[in-house]
């Protein structure tokens, strides 16, 4: 058997990169977030100070972007620095729909992460990556939970850095975000026809990781881990 290429799409909140590290970790497998890469564009959109699609564009064509494990999870690096801790404030979170909406910016994206799951033995998590970027992956996730749930989990995770932020903002923005992402006109969010939904909203982190491997398991029995 062969190391396999597992898809985990869904809305932002339904734990997509946490259960996909437990499951890149049980499986000794590779984890690409490829979330944090619009995140690390987006936040050097704003650094920067670029504005206008066609400079976003030309900027993010010339980002030279490297992804490698590390302690916490993936660091996304560009031009050499770790960009990982600068990633997930409240700017970069409110604008990220914005940019990974503008088509050049996905094409350049989608070809880093086509490159690194050639091999197989990966776990990628995303919006497209069932759909767009991996269209053949062996087994593909639609993970969900309800607004409430998935807001809930943000609030939590959120409020550690900046507790200035309430609930109802954080369930708020994570609705705006739901609907950017599944509205736009490339690669908007969707389940696969062929992904398998999972509502996680009562299911740990861990269960849902597990639920995952038995997902895998009935569809490759003994696949290389
Ligand atoms: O998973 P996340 O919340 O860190 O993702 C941040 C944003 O990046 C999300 O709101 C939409 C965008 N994104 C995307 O368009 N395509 C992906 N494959 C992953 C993320």
């Amino acid at each position: 058997m062969r190391k396999l290429s597992i898809a985990i799409d869904g809305p932002a909140g339904a734990g997509k990169s946490s259960v996909s590290k437990i499951l890149a970790g049980r499986l000794h497998y590779a984890y690409l977030d490829t979330g944090a890469m619009y995140r690390a564009v987006t936040y050097e959109v704003l650094t920067r100070k670029v504005e206008g699609e066609e400079s976003i564009i030309s900027m993010t064509e010339k980002l030279d972007m490297e992804v490698q494990p590390g302690e916490a999870g993936m660091e996304v690096f560009v031009d050499g620095k770790n960009v990982t801790p600068f990633i997930r404030t409240p700017e970069v979170s409110s604008k990220v729909s914005a940019v990974s909406a503008i088509g050049g910016v996905r094409k350049a994206m989608v070809a880093i992460q086509r490159k690194q799951a050639e091999k197989g033995g990966i776990v990628l998590d995303g919006r497209d990556i069932g759909t767009t970027v991996l269209p053949k992956a062996d087994v593909k996730i639609f993970l969900t939970a309800s607004v409430h749930t998935r807001a809930l989990r943000r609030f939590r995770e959120i409020t550690e850095g900046h507790p200035e932020m309430t609930m109802e903002e954080v369930e708020k923005e994570i609705s705006r975000r739901d609907y950017l992402d599944s509205h736009r006109e490339i690669s908007p969010l969707r389940k696969a026809e062929d992904a398998i939904l999972l509502d996680n909203g009562d299911l740990t982190l861990e269960s849902t990781a597990e639920a995952i491997i038995s997902i895998c398991e009935k569809k490759f029995p003994g696949f290389d881990r």
